[in-house]
C-alpha cells in the first residue's frame, strides 16, 4: 500500500482539510488518499509565519514517506504562508487551494469585486490578492480575517438555522457586502461547512469553496498527466497528531459520509 506511488497525500492543520478529501472523493472516487491532520497543533491560522512553515514542513515530511504521486495542501493558511518553503524542501508535485480558488473567483466575478473570508494568517500573507490579480488585473480584492469561524465549525456549529452561526456570519459578511462584492471566496477549508448558512444570508453572491476548486484543479492536472487511478474505489487512510477517536467522531461531518478508512495517531 505504501510504496505504490499511487496515493494522493493531503494535509491540513486539523480536520478542515477533509472538505478537500470529500471533494476529491466526489470527483475521483477511485483515488487512494492518505490524509494527515495536525490535530495536536490546530489552529495554524493564528500562528506566526515561522511557526506555520515549520509545522507544514513536518506535515509534508510525514506524508513524503508514502511517496505520493501528488501532495495537496488542503489548508489555505499553509498554502499562503509555506508554499515556497515546501516546494524548496520537497521533490513532490505540490497542489494547493489558493490558486484554483483565485482562478475561479477571477473568472466568475462580473463587477470585479471579490471578498475573501480566511484566517488571520492567510489574510496577512496577501496571497489571495496577489493571485487573483494575476488572473484578473481589474479585480479589487477585499480580504477579511474571520477568526471566530474555525472554532465555531470545530464545535459542530455550522447550521443555517443556528442563530449563533448566522449572527457571527452576518457580522463578517456585512464587512464584505459594504464593498459591493459579487463573489466571496471561502479561503479556509473549514468554511465549506458554512456554505448553506452563507448562501441563506447572501443568496445573490457567488460563493466559492476553495476545497471544491482545489479538487477540480487536481483532477484536471492528474487527467492531463495520465495519472488518474482507474480502479474500483480508492482506499483511504487517515493519520492525526492528537487523539484518533475524536477525529473519527467528527470526520463524518466534514466528509458528509461515514469515515471509510483507519485512523491512527502518529508523532511527527
Ligand atoms: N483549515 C485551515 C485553512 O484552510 C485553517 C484552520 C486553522 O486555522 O488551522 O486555512
Amino acid at each position: 500500500m505504501t510504496n505504490s506511488k499511487n496515493y494522493i497525500g493531503v494535509f491540513d492543520s486539523g480536520i478542515g482539510g477533509l472538505t478537500v478529501v470529500r471533494s476529491i472523493m466526489n470527483i475521483m472516487p477511485d483515488e487512494n488518499i492518505i490524509y494527515f491532520g495536525d490535530t495536536a497543533r490546530v489552529p495554524y491560522g493564528t500562528k506566526s509565519e515561522k511557526q506555520i512553515r515549520e509545522f507544514a514542513s513536518n506535515d509534508v515530511r510525514f506524508l513524503d514517506q508514502f511517496e505520493p504521486k501528488a501532495l495537496m495542501i488542503a489548508c489555505n493558511t499553509a498554502d499562503s504562508v509555506a508554499r515556497e518553503t515546501l516546494e524548496r524542501e520537497f521533490d513532490l508535485p505540490i497542489y494547493g487551494v489558493i490558486e484554483p480558488a483565485s482562478r475561479k473567483a477571477a473568472s466568475v466575478t462580473k463587477n470585479n469585486r471579490i471578498g475573501i473570508m480566511a484566517t488571520a494568517a492567510t489574510v496577512r500573507s496577501g496571497a489571495y490578492t496577489k493571485m487573483i490579480e494575476i488572473f484578473n488585473r481589474d479585480a479589487q480584492v477585499f480580504p477579511l480575517a474571520c477568526p471566530l469561524l474555525v472554532p465555531l465549525v470545530e464545535n459542530g456549529r455550522f447550521s443555517k438555522d443556528d442563530i449563533v452561526v448566522t449572527t457571527i456570519l452576518k457580522e463578517y459578511i456585512d464587512q464584505l457586502t459594504v464593498h459591493d462584492v459579487d463573489t466571496i471566496v471561502l479561503g479556509c477549508t473549514h468554511y465549506p461547512l458554512l456554505m448553506d448558512a452563507i448562501k441563506s444570508i447572501v443568496p445573490e453572491i457567488n460563493v466559492i469553496s476553495s476545497s471544491d476548486a482545489a479538487a477540480e484543479a487536481l483532477y484536471d492536472s492528474l487527467r492531463r498527466h495520465g495519472l488518474l487511478n482507474e480502479g474500483k474505489g480508492g482506499k483511504h487512510r487517515y493519520y492525526v497528531s492528537d487523539d484518533a477517536e475524536s477525529f473519527s467522531r467528527n470526520a463524518s461531518i466534514f466528509l458528509d459520509e461515514d469515515l471509510d478508512g483507519e485512523v491512527d495517531q502518529v508523532r511527527i
